[in-house]
């Protein structure tokens, strides 16, 4: 059995010359379907041999997300083969790599260059070229949960629109992980942000939240279909919602103005406004980031990115992420808890 490597908020690593346990805890679904009911916990031997491409991997934390929920149902397009191990995002601390790897060495804290990793395990040889190393500093909650939602918001918010400084962005599932860090990206760079939510028994907690992380405006859907006129150069819309959601946002676009989708949790199609395309030129566009990280002309721009995030994270610039901490063991009742609530991710910590 392994031992914890979260202590206080740091990562330790065992002795890389000691014999690497061969026991793995892991988290496999052997079909596609309801994932509390299709997964389980499972103990696997791993080869000890680390090929000379490959690296040796304990993993510290690993967050559920809808892609993962969405992987597992069978129906997210990168679907790794079967039997699975769940888990897109996480991170971990290089035990031992491969002879011809040079990037990476034994105590680096790694995050997963690509999706379909299957991070919700105790340790695993990767290949070295899935690993991608983060400054250490950066605590346990936030590098678990860097190579996601921080990277989708902070994409967005560069690629298109070509945004300046007091411009403003508007967008829906406003409290989602994205969309608070859409927020907090914003507020760094100077853009305004309008965010739609769902109304909600707490939604003046919610406000308050939002705004305290730098939200202009915060709407229930109920509200912006009042306000939704009177709002001014709008350049970018972003989507996580899709259906009714995507058309009153399209709406308030200006001229030129552009709505990226990359989510679509209603499970509805994405609607526009016919009049938006003919007056004011609206675009439509789409954003994943697992394939913005599989171009290879995005190398240079991964790493500014990541030094920006990390820049950021290490200066307070962004809240913690709200993360309700789980053992491997209570996996069904963080997989049954992700589903139903996006209050706070449900996080393995192994
Ligand atoms: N394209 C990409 O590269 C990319 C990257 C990251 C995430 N995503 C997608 O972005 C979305 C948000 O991800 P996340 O991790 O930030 O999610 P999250 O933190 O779990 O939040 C989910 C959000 O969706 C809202 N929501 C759930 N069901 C809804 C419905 N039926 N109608 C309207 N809103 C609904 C929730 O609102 P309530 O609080 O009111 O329930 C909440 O704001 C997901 O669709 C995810 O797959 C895409």
């Amino acid at each position: 059995m392994f031992s914890r490597t979260l202590l206080k908020g740091t990562y330790g690593i065992r002795n890389a010359s000691r014999f690497v346990s061969t026991k793995t805890k892991h988290i496999v679904y052997e079909e596609y379907g309801d994932p509390p009911k299709v997964c389980n916990l499972k103990e696997a031997l791993i080869d000890d041999i680390v090929k000379e491409n490959e690296a040796l991997v304990k993993f510290v934390a690993a967050p559920i997300n809808p892609a993962d929920i969405n992987q597992i149902q069978g129906v997210y397009p990168v679907k790794p083969p079967l039997p699975g191990v769940g888990g897109n995002e996480g991170c971990g601390i290089i035990e031992r790599v491969g002879k011809s790897v040079t990037y990476l060495k034994p105590g680096d804290l790694v995050i997963p260059s690509q999706s379909g990793l299957g991070t919700w395990r105790t340790s695993g040889i990767v290949e070295a070229s899935k690993l991608y190393s983060i400054d250490k500093s950066v605590p346990v909650h936030f590098a678990a949960t860097l190579n996601v939602n921080p990277p989708t918001a902070y994409r967005m918010l560069k690629d298109f629109g070509h945004l300046k400084p007091g411009d403003t962005v508007i967008q829906n599932a406003g409290n989602s992980a994205v969309g608070q860090y859409v927020i907090q990206i914003a507020r760094i760079r100077g853009l305004k942000t309008v965010n739609v939510v769902r109304n909600r028994p707490t939604i003046d907690e919610l406000k308050n939240e939002l705004k305290s992380l730098g939200a202009n405006e915060v709407f229930t859907e109920e509200e912006f279909a009042k306000e939704s006129r009177s709002l001014k150069n709008v350049r970018l819309a972003l989507n996580a919602v899709g259906g009714r959601s995507s058309l009153m946002l399209a709406k308030t676009l200006d001229d030129d103005g552009v709505m990226v989708t990359y989510g679509g949790m209603s499970k509805q199609p994405v609607q526009s406004p016919t009049g938006a395309f003919i007056f004011k030129d609206i675009s439509l566009r789409g954003f994943w980031m697992s394939h913005w990280y599989t171009k290879k002309e995005n190398a240079k721009e991964r790493d500014a990115m990541f030094k920006d995030l990390c820049e950021w994270i290490n200066a307070k610039e962004f809240a913690p992420p709200k993360v309700v901490e789980r053992s491997l063991e209570q996996y069904e009742e963080a997989l049954k808890m992700a589903m139903e609530s996006s209050d706070a991710k449900q996080l393995f910590v192994m």
